[in-house]
């Protein structure tokens, strides 16, 4: 089944909390703290942390722990992530770089065969497909140095949920379903996932007991629990004896960086995003330079349309060209969000005319895995995080008696040049594939900061992911409450296909005429995408506000320290 028909069956139950609360307004410190999750027992988890004296760090180890578990088809231990940091006390804003990296054996070319052609399915399925996990090193690295609470304390809901199970729900079915037969084809993740090879029934408790080992392994000995030691040698057993090409050394080597965030600006806010790896600050500043320039809002709501397509052709364009692990490749990182930059950028949009890219294959799909959530706690320290395994169940690879389903993150590398990946995103060299190098990431945890308001954001979605944030912004910066943030509907142009594709709904007929004159090709989606987790602290009224995308099945809550208590 396509990813897109796992789509289309999706019951469009998604719960959508949120919470207002005005309180008096103090411009360092919010009169709430709030807690925006995919999942409802995450959220749950996050808020009994910081009711229990956590901040907002402790929450975020305890809510990426939960995700872990109770959405293994979206992120875990066995992936990796980005936790965009802002600690109030100092101001001190990172990015704690948990992305997988490729193993040290790994080559170039070891997706292809002796045509050098891709073989089907190789950098998506079982444990060749897997990067080196960074979510372990990163929840033990944000812990030590920005939490207050021990890991005992933080992993001890995953634990629990982990040991005593948790209820299957319909999402946990439809990404099951989906990557059914994958999952059948290993016996230890069938064992994990699978009840007799069958999706679980609704209702199920499910229990992971061999994840609970090994998350207390992490309680125990910290990064040793997982990347050296009995866990990291049932690992590497695992993946060998199954084709794969992971080393101890592989394990042992992996690091969790501290990497500066990248600024923007956009009517007024700071824009602080994801720097390389990942290419979504890069894109998402570069597409909204362009946009001031622009000036987006004296248009009406086609031409809207016509020039933030445009504004994406160009930027995906560049993010094919020139995005790759800095840690390896020179990438024009500062050219590419100088406004000077856009300014020639923007220089052959025709308002009256679509742009071409040049053709090459179709998007595979899009993918309603990966997780994010967004976190601000009473003394204004913030986490925005997104997380993912890749593909719904990542490689629906688990490495026997470790309970940790591996990533498939190698696809996000360019396995050759010019062949889209599963999110139909195009690479070349700058991404290509090479020992202990990471790969290209979408994903895009965000901070927006003005005078008078302070928002936090992100989603999954893949290649999508960029032009989601994008309208993000342009939500909050025409003054839309944060419900309209997560639940606008939305469109997206990724340079190749060249198409403008749109949830049911998003354009109006009179729109779409207009975009076909100018020339653009449209693609109505079977369903909607992206599950955004949004919290918003407005300065001056002294209100907190949070949303959970209604797409998904996330919960949002808000509270008073003061009632909590
Ligand atoms: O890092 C990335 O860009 C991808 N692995 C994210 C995948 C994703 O968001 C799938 N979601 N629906």
């Amino acid at each position: 089944m396509s990813l897109s028909r796992l789509l289309k069956k999706a019951p469009s139950r998604g719960l959508f909390v949120f919470v207002l609360l005005l309180g008096l307004a103090r411009a360092e410190q919010p009169p709430a703290a709030a807690v925006a999750s995919a999942h409802p027992l995450a959220t749950a988890a996050g808020v009994a942390i910081l009711q229990s004296g956590g901040n907002a760090f402790d929450a975020a180890v305890t809510v990426s722990a939960v995700l872990a578990v109770v959405e293994p088809y979206g992120s875990g231990i066995g992936g990796g992530g980005f936790w965009l940091l802002h600690r109030a006390a100092d101001g001190k804003q990172v990015l704690l770089d948990g992305r997988e990296k490729a193993p040290l054996a790994a080559t170039r070319d070891m997706y292809l065969d002796a045509d050098g052609e891709p073989v089907e399915g190789l950098s998506l399925n079982g444990p060749l497909a897997a990067g080196i996990p960074g979510e372990p090193a990163a929840l033990v690295h944000l812990s030590e140095n920005y939490g207050r609470l021990p890991l005992s304390v933080t992993l001890a809901p995953a634990i629990k949920l982990a040991r005593e199970g948790f209820l299957v729900d319909e999402t946990y079915r439809r990404m099951a379903g989906f990557r059914l037969d994958v999952l059948r084809e290993h016996e230890a993740a069938a064992r994990q996932f699978l009840v007799e090879n069958e999706i679980p029934e609704f209702g199920y408790m499910l229990k992971q007991p061999d994840l609970a080992d090994t998350l207390e392994a992490i309680v125990r000995d910290g990064f040793d629990g997982f990347y050296r030691g009995e866990i990291a040698r049932r690992l590497v057993e695992g993946t060998r004896a199954a084709g794969g090409i992971w080393t101890e050394e592989d394990l042992a080597a992996y690091r969790v960086l501290e990497r500066e965030p990248l600024v923007g600006r956009y009517a007024g806010y700071r824009v602080v995003s994801a720097p390389p790896p990942s290419s979504g600050g890069v894109i998402l500043i570069e597409m909204l330079n362009m946009l001031q320039q622009l000036q987006l809002p004296n248009y009406d709501s086609a031409n809207q349309v016509h020039l933030m397509a445009e504004v994406m052709r160009r930027a995906y364009q560049d993010r094919a060209t020139y995005l790759g692990d800095t840690d390896f490749v020179s990438v024009p990182v500062q050219q590419l969000i100088d406004p000077g930059y856009a300014t020639q950028r923007i220089r052959d949009i025709d308002i009256h005319k679509a742009g071409q890219s040049k053709p090459i294959g179709e998007t595979r799909g899009k993918g309603a895995d990966t997780t994010h959530f967004s976190i601000l706690d009473a003394e204004g320290n913030r986490v925005a995080a997104t997380l993912s395994v890749n593909y719904p169940f990542g490689a629906c690879f688990v490495p026997p008696r470790t309970g940790v389903l591996l990533n498939n993150e190698m696809d996000d590398f360019s396995i050759k040049p010019g062949t889209p990946n599963a999110y139909g995103l195009v690479g070349n060299e700058a991404n290509a594939i090479a020992p202990g190098k990471r790969m290209l990431s979408s994903m895009t945890p965000t901070f927006l900061e003005r005078q008078d308001q302070v928002a936090i954001l992100g989603t999954p979605g893949g290649s999508r992911i960029i032009s989601m944030l994008m309208i993000g912004v342009l939500q909050a910066a025409g003054g839309a409450p944060v419900e309209q943030w997560v639940g606008r509907a939305r469109f997206h142009h990724q340079y190749l296909p060249d198409v403008i594709q749109f949830e049911p709904g998003a354009l109006s007929e009179e729109t779409r005429d207009v975009l076909k004159r100018k020339g653009h090709k449209l693609k109505e989606l079977d369903d909607v995408y992206g599950n955004m987790q949004a919290v918003t602290w407005d300065r001056r009224t002294g209100t907190v506000m949070a949303a959970s995308d209604p797409r998904g099945i996330g919960t949002a809550h808000v509270w008073t320290m003061l009632t909590a208590e």
